[in-house]
């Protein structure tokens, strides 16, 4: 599965953010893993940061050394201000600087409304949105403090936010998740807003449905991906690469005049298929 998008994928190893540094949120697995690699692949140096899986968080640094740019993992809870705290200081102090935050790490915990427990919804708002924000916040701080660089980047820094078509798309039986995205969209919106005025551009990634462990039970078995595939007018579930080259492209200077906005890169879920043969 990565290995054909690898291979389809040969000129996007142009050095796209080459001496930057970036951190990536849960960057041990499914689209953290895959951001990881594309950015040191594109000539970073990568935190690989993660909560649980210290294993594979030191296979994607391997991996990513393996493309001659620097890279460590880093255990860091994001919902936890010290730690997140800590975590960029580190950071600095390793690395120089940051250039390019992924606050990507995410979770679900899903329940029908009157079955969802306190605990579950305040779970995923802390992980997917209070999370978000702290790391946004301590990157924003370095960029503010450091300023432009222009042989390194056009903008003091970048906040890729990892949204989810479910930034838009309710979801029954997933209020917390959908909830905590729609509260993606609109905090980095109001971030955008206020941080361009510094040279700082924030923006989201939505994707759709992509082949990683948080959603493996809607793909997994051929009667699943038959039914996620109606949602999907482009035919096919995403994979990890897909996002990854997305975070990549958004945090480069290829795209320094996009600001505020999010790029949903989701196969065509958010058309509303049902209309194509109903309304
Ligand atoms: C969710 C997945 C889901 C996809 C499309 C993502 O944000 O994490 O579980 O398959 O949206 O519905």
């Amino acid at each position: 599965m990565a290995g054909n998008a690898d291979d389809a994928r040969g000129p996007l190893s142009v050095q796209l953010v080459a001496g930057q540094k970036a951190l990536v949120t849960g960057g041990n697995s499914g689209i953290g893993r895959a951001t990881a690699i594309a950015l040191g692949r594109a000539g970073a140096d990568v935190v690989v940061n993660y909560v649980a899986g210290a294993d594979e968080a030191e296979q994607v640094v391997a991996e990513i050394r393996g493309f001659g740019v620097r890279s460590y993992a880093h255990r860091a809870d994001v919902s936890d201000e010290g730690q997140v705290v800590g975590m960029v200081a580190r950071m600095v102090e390793e690395f120089g600087t940051i250039d390019i935050m992924v606050a990507n790490a995410g979770l679900q915990r899903d329940a029908p409304t009157v079955e969802m427990t306190l605990a579950q919804w305040q779970k995923v708002i802390d992980v997917n949105l209070t999370g978000q924000f702290l790391c946004a916040r301590e990157a924003t701080k370095e960029f503010v403090r450091r300023g432009v660089v222009p042989e390194v980047s056009r903008s003091a820094g970048k906040i890729i936010c990892m949204s989810s078509v479910h930034q838009i798309v309710p979801w029954a039986g997933h209020v917390n998740y959908a909830s905590s995205k729609g509260g993606v969209g609109m905090m980095m919106e109001t971030l955008a807003q206020e941080l361009a005025p510094r040279k700082i551009r924030v923006n989201a990634i939505a994707p759709g449905a992509i082949r990683t462990p948080i959603n493996k039970d809607a793909w997994d078995t051929p009667e699943a991906e038959t039914a996620l595939l109606r949602l999907i007018p482009y035919g096919r579930v995403g994979d990890p690469e897909d996002i990854a080259d997305a975070v990549v492209a958004m945090a480069s200077d290829l795209l320094d005049y996009v600001v505020g906005a999010t790029l949903y890169v989701d196969g065509g879920m958010t058309l509303f298929p049902g209309f194509a043969t109903g309304g």
